[in-house]
């Protein structure tokens, strides 16, 4: 607690090899926590002028935290390929020939609040390396051996998982390093907030979902909904209650991107203890068939899971 443990220390004892991979990380997010603090100065808000392959508006920040990440994992050699929200294919770096993890990642999430200094965040996902190509980045997310996510908040914050529970690292500008400030972090069992875009309510075509979000009104919940899902997820991990992005009669599949949104994400929840759910299935045991590929997403404390998932297959 306090500055006793920084990031590398912290990894160093929990596992060597992925001490080394996410190092990089580490650096690339520094570097983007930096820039997002001056973006107005830098002349570095507001939009790219083209969209990407998801067919959404590229903000200038989407491009420079992609081409950050990209530098930083490239040159580490840690990584065999890189998949990102803003790269159409994969990457594999020629650094990277003999590395053993494959990364994948939203590098800059919460595009729309980066014009009105509302958190944004990082998200990231690492795999083993099992073969040559693509196969690499659609294994199902319960193999991933780290997913993070890092939040530039009030203050910036990363939130790691190696398979050992979730661990909350706090930067402190002024010495340079993250530390250790939410050990172990857990999901209370029940919250008292629900987070979902209920603009699109008579969107939804799920069965059950309208009915389940009026029960929580009338069991005194509240909303909150920042439309950053880091910003969502990391309040739901500290707060819980339910966050989701569930799909409708326009996005079958919802909204959010299932390797380097939901997936992470929901390895973090379920390691602090909540649960991360499609409505069908575990997302943790999708099997990927496309690296942009999207999912609905419910998650968050085990009571309000298992409560919904009563309203959507009651
Ligand atoms: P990104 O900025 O990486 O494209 O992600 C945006 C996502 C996610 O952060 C958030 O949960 C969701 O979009 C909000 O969508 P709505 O504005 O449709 O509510
Ligand atoms: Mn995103
Ligand atoms: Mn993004």
């Amino acid at each position: 607690m306090g500055y006793t443990t920084d990031l590398g220390s912290f990894l160093l004892k929990e596992d060597k090899q992925l001490f080394e991979a996410i190092m990089p990380i580490e650096s690339a997010v520094k570097v983007i926590a930096s820039l997002v603090k001056v973006a107005g100065l830098e002349g570095i808000l507001g939009k790219a002028g083209k969209t990407n392959i998801q067919g959404e508006e590229v903000q200038k920040l989407d491009e420079v935290a992609n081409q950050i990440l990209i530098d930083y994992l490239s040159e580490s050699g840690q990584f065999y390929g890189l998949a990102s929200e803003e790269l159409d294919q994969p990457i594999f770096p020629e650094k990277g020939k003999d590395a053993q993890y494959v990364i994948a990642f939203d590098p800059l999430d919460g595009s729309s609040n980066i014009d009105v200094n509302v958190n944004i965040g990082t998200i990231f996902s690492i795999h083993k390396r099992i073969g040559d190509g693509v196969e690499n980045f659609l294994q199902e997310g319960k193999k991933q051996v780290v997913a993070g996510y890092v939040i530039y908040g009030s203050a910036t914050m990363l939130v790691l998982s190696t398979g050992k529970g979730v661990n909350g690292f706090t930067f402190d500008p002024s010495v340079g390093s993250f530390f250790l400030s939410h050990p172990d972090m857990k999901l209370p069992e029940k919250g008292k907030i629900y987070s979902i875009n209920e603009a699109n309510a008579e969107k939804w075509d799920k069965k059950g979902l309208k009915e389940y979000i009026q029960a929580l009104k009338g069991e005194g919940y509240t909303l909150r909904y920042i439309g950053s899902m880091v910003a969502d997820v990391h309040r739901t991990v500290i707060k819980g209650g339910i966050f989701a992005y569930p799909s409708d009669r326009k996005n079958p599949n919802g909204k959010l991107r299932l390797l380097y949104e939901a997936s992470p994400m929901a390895f973090l929840i379920e390691q602090a203890g909540g649960l991360a759910t499609t409505g069908q299935e575990d997302i943790l045991d999708i099997k990927p068939t496309d690296i942009h590929q999207r999912t609905p997403v419910y998650l968050g404390s085990k009571k309000e899971i298992q409560q919904l998932l009563g309203y959507l297959q009651g």
